[in-house]
């Protein structure tokens, strides 16, 4: 009956925060969590580390169908390796959203994620979670927040695990990396037309999953 497990997405640009929401909204509901963009960013490092050409498809989707992932309470394993701090290093990001785009990619982790819908309970984040892997959830967020609010989160957020940033270079990734999102052809980042769109800008962590849970309340959980 895993397919009936109620869902709820966060879609939105890169950090406007879905992770930590995600994350606090799922333990509030006793949910699971599914951090979609891991997979990309693992699909990445693992291209990096096998020095698999970027720009040859199938051996990119190959990769994605054969990674080794454990995801656990404290991190992520890959091949048996903790890599949760390796995966969030810039240069993965990046290398993430220049092979989002490729189909084959796309197809090879759309089983994976649809396999983390278990009772009694899954949050979903990422940028195609309600327009296309759980068309069919029962709440869809998109969590936007502005650019230079967004860099300013990453930048703290490196510096306090102790990798270096700098806000300029981050602020001109976020963009490329956003109009990347934005413009390609296959599941680009909109709102599903039944998503709520939720603004973080001006609103702290815990008012955003305040703002989650009241319209789990109102609509998702009928
Ligand atoms: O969310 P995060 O920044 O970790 O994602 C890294 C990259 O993976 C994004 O910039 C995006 O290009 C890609 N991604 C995606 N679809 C998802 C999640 C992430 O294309 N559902």
């Amino acid at each position: 009956m895993t397919e009936w497990a109620p869902v709820i997405t966060i879609d939105g640009p890169t950090a406007s925060g879905k992770g930590t929401v995600a994350h606090r909204v799922a333990t509030a509901l006793g949910f699971g969590v599914l951090d979609s963009g891991a997979l990309y960013r693992l699909t990445a490092l693992s291209v990096l580390r096998n020095h698999i050409d970027p720009e040859d498809a199938q051996a990119v989707a190959r990769i994605a169908e054969s990674l080794q992932v454990v995801f656990h309470a404290q991190g992520i394993l890959l091949e048996g390796q903790e890599v949760s701090e390796d995966i969030r290093q810039e240069q993965v990001g990046n290398l993430a959203s220049h092979i989002a785009p490729n189909p084959s990619l796309r197809a090879a982790l759309l089983a994976r994620q649809r396999a983390f819908r278990i009772m009694p309970g899954l949050v979903a984040d990422g940028r195609d979670m309600g327009t296309v892997v759980f068309e069919d959830a029962s709440l869809k967020i998109f969590l936007v927040a502005d650019v230079e609010a967004r860099a300013q989160r990453r930048c703290k957020q490196l510096i306090e695990k102790g990798i270096s940033a700098n806000l300029a270079d981050l602020l001109r990734d976020m963009r490329e990396r956003d109009a990347r999102d934005i413009n390609r052809a296959v599941a680009p980042l909109v709102a599903a037309p039944d998503a709520y769109t939720v603004d973080s800008s001006n609103l702290t962590i815990e008012q955003t999953v305040q703002s989650i849970l009241d319209l789990w309340s109102a609509v998702g959980s009928q």
